[in-house]
């Protein structure tokens, strides 16, 4: 959700559009560039994709600096005017944004009294204002004054007509500086300094400055600071080119990522801040989170529930915030996300926080702000993951969870702690038979709406394939608790209709098999989604039978979930819909 990417160095506009497209996977509905080409600030905007930008911006002349931004609208339809950068009236200031200036209504209203005129529906426009309004010819100062009257959360990357320098701000919305040589690069994302620098300062809360040829200043309420910069660890290319979508590469990369955390897991160090920490004073488990994220919180639970006596609940991130939890000394805070950026999140941990709750992160992205402000961090190690809609990341989740439920009961039980049932997992992760579910994909897509029914763990598995199938593919995919179905939906299932039955749990598989007959009796395509082998008697009454492995525990789900996003993925592929950028959705959802 906005992506900004600030550059100082020769040829600016093309870094500033090779970089944009770098954080198109964030979600954006426009996009835009300000370059300082010499005395003057050229400002190049579009709605919709980075193309339409590429296709207006002009070499500029004497080009030194420039400013970047992809925007997902927030105040303001997503058109050219409300794009980023937004300039100041006599096009001084220039600025792009991340984040909401929650005051800016009243500020617009002083600044308006004050004969200042504003273009856009925008925020962010009041800082370019603001700017222009306070200056007198020391840009710090003026930053400054503008920084004392806003309140609210951004990332600021700002340029000025008469100097060479990038300005920039933070406040609870990531903002990053690397630098190569004289060059220097400001970007929300460091996925932005591969191939461009191995080291890069984080901007924290409150600090600002500016940089330019010679280097950063970084200033604090308390004066300038010095700080260290941070080594960037990781590589983001990928074998992108040996696919034609982020989506179906990143669900192929499910394998790696449970690679990966056997071998992370397997380290003591890596695990022994929960399995030697004293819980005596915890009784409760609270696992958080947001869409796919929650689903794994579901899962997370049944898999703490089994191995620890901990009374356990998941609960979405924006209901919790609202809902007065009894949490406190005595409560575990699990907080999961894959970006670490999710605001709704985000605000749980604050709440999580106030109430002196123990916090854990449960994170993808290792830099983020979540995984910087937990107590304890247990990362996923899925790799990048750039397609809107969580695949590898989830299975990795939950993966990451079960291990958490044995590092707890090892805790709790003295009992030793081992990471090798991760590692039979990946052994038996297989894909399924790609045509068949394809051939599923091609029937999927003429149907607006499809039922998903499932108990206990399977109606979580459920639970998410039809928000896979919801977001990539606009189907309308609705998931109940297989016992629920005499309830009330029954009623809306006619021959027409697809129910789709997850039947992986052993102990209560006779019970979801009567109530696939129950839809079948009413005339219902019943697609059977099992790890058994069942008799023909049984199979061959539905219209097709998923079967994939059983690989016998916890983990199962991760098996489950593949065949569902491969349909998922196709099913959005036969629509002519872009499945790495579903309509509407952002990747890392940083407003409430
Ligand atoms: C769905 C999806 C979202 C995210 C949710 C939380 O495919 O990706 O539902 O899971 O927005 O995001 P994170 O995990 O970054 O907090």
């Amino acid at each position: 959700m906005c992506g900004i990417v600030g550059y100082i160095g020769g040829g600016p506009e093309k870094i500033l559009l090779d970089n944009l497209k770098k954080l198109e996977y964030r979600g954006y509905d426009s996009a835009g560039i300000a370059v300082k080409s010499g005395k003057n600030i050229k400002v190049f905007k579009s709605a919709g994709e980075i193309k339409n930008l590429i296709r207006i911006v002009k070499p500029c002349e004497n080009a030194t600096s420039g400013i970047g931004h992809t925007r997902w609208a927030t105040h303001g339809k997503p058109d050219e005017i409300n794009a980023h950068p937004h300039v100041s009236e006599n096009r001084k200031w220039a600025v792009v944004h991340n984040g909401i200036i929650e005051n800016y209504a009243d500020i617009k209203k002083d600044l308006l009294k004050n004969g200042v005129e504003f273009y856009s529906e925008t925020d962010t426009e009041v800082i370019a204002a603001l700017l222009e309004f306070y200056d007198r010819g020391d840009k710090l100062e003026a930053l400054n004054k503008t920084l004392s009257v806003v309140n609210g959360s951004y990332a600021l990357a700002i340029i000025n007509r008469d100097s060479e320098e990038l300005v920039f701000a933070g406040n609870k919305s990531p903002l990053f500086i690397g630098v190569n040589g004289e060059n220097v690069m400001i970007a929300s994302d460091i996925i932005c300094f591969d191939g461009f620098c191995d080291k890069y300062y984080v901007i924290e809360n409150g600090e600002y400055g500016y940089a330019d040829k010679s280097g950063i200043k970084i200033f604090d309420k308390f004066g300038k600071k010095e700080k260290e910069p941070v080594r960037l660890k990781c590589s983001f290319s990928g074998n992108e080119n040996l696919y034609t979508h982020y989506m179906i590469k990143e669900i192929y990369e499910t394998k790696d990522a449970v690679k990966n955390i056997y071998e992370y897991y397997s380290e003591p160090h890596n695990y022994e801040m929960i399995t030697k920490h004293d819980f005596g004073k915890i009784k409760k488990v609270r696992l958080i989170g947001c869409g796919t994220a929650y689903h794994a919180a579901l899962m997370g639970v049944e898999m703490i529930e089994n191995e620890t006596d901990f009374d356990c609940s998941a609960c979405v991130a924006s209901e919790f915030r609202y809902k007065n939890p009894k949490i406190g000394e005595d409560t575990l805070v699990v907080l999961i996300s894959q970006s670490g950026e999710t605001a709704d999140t985000l605000a749980a941990f604050e709440l999580a926080k106030q109430k002196c709750a123990l916090t854990v992160a449960v994170i993808n992205v290792e830099y983020s702000t979540l995984a910087k402000k937990c107590d304890i961090v247990l990362p996923i190690k899925a790799g990048v993951e750039k397609a809107v809609a969580s695949t590898k990341a989830y299975s990795a989740q939950i993966t990451v969870l079960y291990l958490l439920s044995l590092m707890l009961k090892s805790a709790v039980s003295g009992c030793g702690f081992s990471a090798d049932e991760v590692i039979n997992l990946y052994n038996q992760c297989e894909f399924g038979n790609v045509n068949n579910l394809k051939l599923l994909a091609n029937v999927f897509q003429y149907n607006d709406k499809l039922f998903m029914i499932g108990r206990g763990k399977d109606y979580f598995t459920a639970s998410e394939a039809s928000l896979k199938i919801k977001e990539t593919s606009y189907i309308n995919a609705d998931t109940y608790y297989a016992g629920e179905l005499k309830h009330g939906f029954l009623a809306l299932v006619n021959s027409d209709t697809f129910v789709i039955v997850f039947a992986t749990e052993k102990g209560i598989l006779t019970k979801t098999l009567g109530n696939a007959e129950e839809a079948r009796a009413r005339g219902a395509k019943i697609i059977l989604f099992t790890c058994f082998d069942l008799d023909s008697d049984i199979t061959d009454k539905f219209y097709y039978v998923i079967k994939v492995k059983d690989v016998g525990s916890s983990l199962q789900g991760v098996i489950n979930i593949l065949p569902w996003q491969i349909i998922a993925y196709y099913t959005s592929v036969n629509k002519g819909i872009n499945p790495d950028k579903p309509r509407n959705l952002a990747k890392s959802v940083t407003v409430e």
